[in-house]
């Protein structure tokens, strides 16, 4: 393993994750890099496999990196750690099951059914918008509606600056002082207050709930929710926490994925044709219901392929939690190890051509990445993978076959493309788009 003592340290407060993806091709798979942040970057998928999987009890979230989160999600699913994450696991996994959240397909289609309005009047034949920050809102209407049903609605507006300035927070790099919650600067001053009126308002939702039972969304399953060790369900705390981290863990990371993909096609026009062809195939472009989803092969394809490119949660890190052996280096107790899933999604060794968009990689049967367990990991693997995945699945499809269906979404001219990596992984400066009407 090479160790590079600060080898282009500024370059990682640049775009981190061109940066990390340089460090691997330099100095391997295994570095520990030492500088104003000392970490050990794993880009190989077998030890990927070794901190997500086979002995994941070793790592865990009490890193600086989560201890920040830990000021917005408290003790929420997300950063939740040992006991306690097993026991709420436990007791959240089944409300996501993929039967489950059939329930909320309608809200889905009735929500991109409201933005594809708003764009014919808006938009159509109108010149050029940002894609991105109209899929933003939303994945964010989405959410908000799943949880909060119509009590969405009221407070779309309040909810989206609240969610804003969390990202925003949660996207800063955990500098000592400055960035300590403590310190009164004014993103923390923000922060808490943004907190304080989100908390107070979803502890108004559930008031609601409570006084008329017969509001049946995610939050009010939430509130039900009980398993065999936690026969008394959440506290009130509890499920502001977990409200928090799905609202904010689940629609940036929709709307990264769906606005690279419209990137995607605008440069790839034979995938969108054939996108097109599965789509017609359907039958009416009036109608989209849920029996319609398993016919989605090919456009799966595409999202799988658009997340391995472009994966929205690019970054991971853990603490190592006692001495632990990894890759035949001995890691002390306190370490932090990270992974790059941009980096990792584009290896030579287990892509071919990895930087080129191609959808075919994921034919089922043939996918590329079934040959290296942990070569693919949008959602992360092992005992704390991604908890909404089929909910975020379904979500994309239906957002992707209802606009394609009634648009074609044509890169502007005024189109200035840049990739960032913050929290999630985005197009600097959006995407810039304009719409053509299908001819049905
Ligand atoms: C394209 C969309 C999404 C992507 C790419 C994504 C990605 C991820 C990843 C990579 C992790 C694992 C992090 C780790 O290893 O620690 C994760 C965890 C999580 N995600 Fe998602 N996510 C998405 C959508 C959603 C949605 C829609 C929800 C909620 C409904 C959600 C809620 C969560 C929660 C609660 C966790 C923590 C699970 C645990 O630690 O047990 N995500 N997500």
């Amino acid at each position: 393993m090479r160790s590079p003592w600060f080898y282009k340290q500024w370059r990682l407060a640049g775009n981190p994750a061109v940066f990390l993806r340089d460090l691997s091709g330099k100095f391997g798979d295994y570095v520990h890099y030492r500088g104003l942040l000392n970490f050990y970057l794993v880009n190989h998928p077998a030890l990927v496999k070794q901190i997500l999987l086979d002995t994941h009890e070793s790592f865990d979230k009490c890193s600086s990196i989560y201890d920040r989160f830990r000021n917005v999600f408290g003790n929420g699913l997300v950063v939740a750690e040992g006991e306690r994450w097993r026991r709420k696991r436990k007791t959240l996994q089944p409300l996501f099951g993929p039967a489950i959240i059939k329930q909320y397909f309608d809200g889905m289609v009735d929500s991109t059914h409201r933005m594809l309005d708003h764009w014919e009047m808006s938009y159509l034949g109108k010149g050029e918008f940002n894609i991105a920050s109209e899929m933003n809102r939303l994945t964010l209407e989405i959410a908000g509606r799943a949880l909060f049903s119509h009590g969405f609605d009221g407070s779309a507006r309040k909810i989206e600056a609240w969610t804003e300035v969390i990202n925003h927070y949660s996207a800063k790099p955990p500098l000592p002082i400055i960035r300590s919650f403590w310190f009164p600067s004014p993103l923390n001053i923000r922060l808490k207050r943004n907190l304080r009126e989100f908390h107070s308002f979803i502890r108004s939702m559930i008031e609601q709930r409570r006084s008329k039972n017969e509001i049946k969304d995610l939050l009010g399953t939430l509130m039900a929710a009980k398993s065999a060790e936690n026969s008394n369900g959440m506290d009130d705390p509890e499920i502001i926490d977990e409200v928090l981290g799905m609202i904010i863990g689940g629609h940036e990371t929709s709307s990264s994925a769906l606005t690279w993909l419209w990137y995607e096609l605008s440069q790839n026009p034979e995938v969108e044709a054939e996108l097109l062809q599965e789509l017609a195939s359907l039958g009416s472009p009036h109608e989209f219901t849920l029996e319609m989803l398993p016919k989605l092969r090919f456009t799966r394809m595409v999202l799988d392929e658009t997340m391995r490119l472009h994966p929205p949660f690019w970054f991971e890190n853990r603490n190592v939690a006692q001495e632990t052996h990894l890759g035949g280096v001995v890691l002390p107790k306190g370490a932090l190890v990270v992974f790059s899933r941009y980096a990792l999604h584009r290896h030579p060794c287990f892509w071919r051509d990895p930087d080129r968009f191609d959808p075919s990689r994921f034919e089922p049967g043939q996918e590329e990445h079934k040959r290296t367990t942990h070569a693919y990991i949008p959602f992360g693997g092992g005992p704390r993978i991604c908890i909404g995945i089929h909910f975020a699945m379904m979500e994309l499809l239906v957002v992707v076959a209802m606009t394609l269906r009634r648009f074609r979404v044509v890169l502007g001219a005024s189109d200035r493309h840049q990739m960032a990596a913050k929290l999630t992984m985005h197009p600097k400066n959006g995407v810039r788009v304009r719409l053509e009407r299908r001819n049905n």
